[in-house]
């Protein structure tokens, strides 16, 4: 059971230190305050207010507290990692214009996984020199498209190699060699949801580490490629350190392999995966601890292996932009079935997040027009979706409620807008990003129209 009213966590307090606390292990965004009447408010902003102004539901993004992540990220990698080194955002987490810029003014660069992420980052002004894509199964169209921009390919496969030294050769307007890293699965486990575990033996991404002599072979026959490095990521929402400090050693060891045969790799980049607070009981690392364990972790294992630091990336998606946003819901019907459950009905659920129903995530939420009332009743949070699964949060504590208040979902910034969808014909919500009392709409709620937009009606059914 979850709870999340003022009296347990105290909002107001989180509010006087940002530079000490690290975003991944708060459950409210950094600005989270309740003001004096009681509502809350994120980004000097009462969520009424905005459900009012931009209707609901509505995911409002605090810019403090993702610039803060983002900040913690770099500021650390310059701290703790003696050569150079780049953040990277993992536009999957959430990929739209604003959030991309926002990133990118903070100095990150960007992993896109699509020719439509990609799309998105250049639209939005990032530097294409900055952006790594990703993909185990990316079309040749998408291959295109990365090499006419020059952002770095992270090739997965055998038929990617192919494709790509084919479409190299056929090119002759690239003006410089095409930037390649090597994607590796290293055979690492770790503690998370099997659908978010990708560094074990047994994934889809990446070459399997047993034909890596394979692999560099082919690299050493295609000097026109100019293959920078390495990649591995090892999967998502993970609170354990040990599996992050394995991969460096294993990643240190693919480039001194490939220094060994003369490739002049000199890049590294070890993914993303730290976990946030989702509620109460969960418990990771902060950003600035994964960030010493993985820079110390590289630069040990170069020690060791007698090479230079080569430039170092990461690329983070849920520990910047997850806990930066909550989602407002307007709550409704009220069903008590007695000595059973009591459900109460809201007017989102599994369209704008799919993770309870996909990962049987938990989350936390609070009534943000009532944050000083007591908590005193356990209901569970329906969706309203035309599935019994459509459920988002079980058995939760909140006051008493009204239909018209304002539920809260906390930690929805991450795989939740990205991973929407308009099942039932539902529209996608509006993002609002809050900071210092303004509030700028992100992207605009779609309309019916928006829901027909591609639809096409053949002559024969038009009456
Ligand atoms: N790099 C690669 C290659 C990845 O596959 C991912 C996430 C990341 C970086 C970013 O990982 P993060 O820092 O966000 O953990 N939809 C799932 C999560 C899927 C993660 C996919 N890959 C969810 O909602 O939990």
């Amino acid at each position: 059971m979850v709870s999340l009213q003022s009296a347990d966590i105290n909002p107001n307090s989180t509010s006087s230190s940002t530079a000490e606390i690290s975003p991944n292990q708060q459950i409210l965004p950094l600005s989270a305050q309740v003001n004096k009447s009681g509502h809350l408010e994120i980004g000097g902003y009462s969520v009424p207010k905005l459900v009012q102004q931009f209707g609901s539901p509505l995911y409002i993004v605090d810019e403090l507290t993702l610039r803060t992540a983002c900040q913690q990220y770099h500021r650390s990698f310059q701290h703790f990692y003696p050569g150079p080194s780049q953040v990277l955002y993992a536009s999957k987490a959430w990929s739209c214009m604003a959030i991309c810029a926002l990133v990118a003014n903070e100095g990150l660069g960007l992993d896109v996984v699509s020719g439509g992420e990609l799309y998105t980052a250049l639209q939005a002004g990032v530097d294409p020199r900055k952006i790594y894509f990703h993909g185990n199964n990316k079309s040749v169209a998408e291959l295109e498209m990365a090499l006419a921009c020059g952002c770095v390919i992270i090739a997965d496969n055998w038929l990617e190699l192919e494709q790509l030294t084919e479409i190299f050769t056929s090119v002759d307007s690239l003006s410089s060699p095409p930037r390649v890293m090597l994607r590796i699965t290293p055979g690492i486990e770790c503690h998370t949801h099997e659908y978010i575990r990708t560094g074990h033996l047994d994934s889809k991404f990446g070459f399997d580490p047993n034909h890596i002599d394979q692999v560099l072979s082919f690299a050493q026959k295609n000097p026109q490629v100019n293959w920078i490095g390495f990649h591995a990521h090892i999967g998502s929402q993970i609170f354990e350190l040990q599996p992050h400090q394995d991969l460096t050693s294993v990643i240190v060891e693919w480039l001194a392999k490939a220094k060994t045969l003369g490739l002049p790799m000199n890049e590294l980049n070890i993914g993303g995966g730290l976990g946030i607070r989702y509620v109460e009981s969960d418990d990771p690392p902060s950003i600035v601890q994964w960030s010493e364990i993985v820079c110390k972790g590289i630069s040990q294992a170069c020690q060791a292996a007698n090479i230079p630091y080569p430039k170092l990336l990461c690329e983070p998606g849920r520990s910047l932009i997850g806990p930066a946003c909550i989602t407002a819901y307007k709550v409704g019907a009220k069903k008590d079935i007695l000595n059973i459950r009591t459900y109460l009905s809201i007017d989102g659920g599994m369209s704008d997040n799919p993770r309870p129903i996909t990962y049987q995530s938990v989350y936390s939420a609070a009534i943000a027009n009532r944050m000083e009332f007591p908590a005193t009743e356990i209901v569970t949070i329906a969706g309203k979706h035309c599935e019994s699964g459509d459920v988002l949060l079980k058995d939760i504590v909140l006051p008493p409620s009204q239909p018209g208040d304002i539920l809260a979902v906390m930690g929805t910034g991450a795989y939740n807008y990205s991973m929407a969808s308009n099942y039932n014909r539902i529209s996608r919500p509006a993002a609002v990003l809050v900071h210092n009392g303004n509030a700028n709409l992100i992207l605009k709620r779609e309309t019916y129209q928006d829901l027909i937009r591609q639809d096409c009606l053949p002559r024969h059914l038009e009456r």
